[in-house]
C-alpha cells in the first residue's frame, strides 16, 4: 500500500466522471533528492506540500507528487502559463537536482481534478521496487514512454486512497 495524501478540498479524484472540453497543459518531470548531509527529509516534503497546496489552489493547478527514498516525480496540470511559471520555480529549487522533463502536452481533462497536490510514497517492498524501476527507466530514457509509466504509477498510487 502506498502512503497517500489528500488535496485541500478533501475530495477524492473520480477519474471516470470527469468530462471537460477545456484544454489543459500537463507537465511531468522527475528529479533526484539530494544525498548530502542536508538531505531533504519528511519535514521538508511536508513543507513542499503545504506551499504547493496553497499556491496551486490559487493558480488553478492540480497534480500529484510521488516520492521515494531517492527521487521525486510530479505531474502538474492546469493553465499552460501557470504550469510553466511554477515549473520554472520548481526547476530552480535547491531541494532537488537533476530535474528531467518527461512530457509537456495539452490534455482535454485533468488526471487529478480535485487534488491541488496529491502525494504518494511507496511503503511495501514490491511498491518500493516498482517505483525504483520506474524512476531508473525515466532517468535512463526520458520521453513519452517513461512519462506514461510515471503517470500510471502516480495514478495507481494515489488511487489507493488512504487519506491523511
Ligand atoms: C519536488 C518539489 C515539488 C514542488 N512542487 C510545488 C508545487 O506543486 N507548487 C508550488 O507552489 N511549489 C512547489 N514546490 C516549491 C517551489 O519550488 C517553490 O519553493 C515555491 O513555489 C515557492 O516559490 P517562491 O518562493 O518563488 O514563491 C516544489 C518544490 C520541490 C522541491
Amino acid at each position: 500500500m502506498f502512503f497517500v495524501g489528500r488535496s485541500v478540498t478533501g475530495r477524492t479524484s473520480r477519474l471516470s466522471e470527469v468530462v471537460d472540453v477545456s484544454p489543459y497543459f500537463q507537465l511531468i518531470y522527475c528529479s533526484r533528492r539530494p544525498t548530502s548531509s542536508d538531505e531533504i527529509g519528511a519535514a521538508d516534503v511536508r513543507d513542499i506540500l503545504a506551499v504547493a497546496r496553497e499556491d496551486n489552489a490559487r493558480d488553478d493547478i492540480t497534480g500529484a507528487l510521488l516520492v521515494d527514498a531517492d527521487c521525486f516525480a510530479q505531474l502538474l496540470e492546469g493553465p499552460a502559463d501557470k504550469v510553466e511559471a511554477l515549473f520554472e520555480r520548481i526547476r530552480l529549487d535547491p531541494r532537488h537536482q537533476d530535474v528531467v522533463v518527461l512530457c509537456r502536452q495539452t490534455v482535454v481533462e485533468r488526471v487529478f481534478p480535485d487534488w491541488s497536490m496529491g502525494y504518494a510514497s511507496p511503503v511495501e517492498s514490491d511498491e518500493i521496487d516498482r517505483t525504483a524501476r520506474v524512476f531508473a527507466n525515466a532517468f535512463y530514457a526520458p520521453g513519452p514512454a517513461a512519462a506514461a509509466e510515471v503517470r500510471e504509477l502516480i495514478v495507481s498510487a494515489v488511487a489507493q486512497v488512504q487519506l491523511w
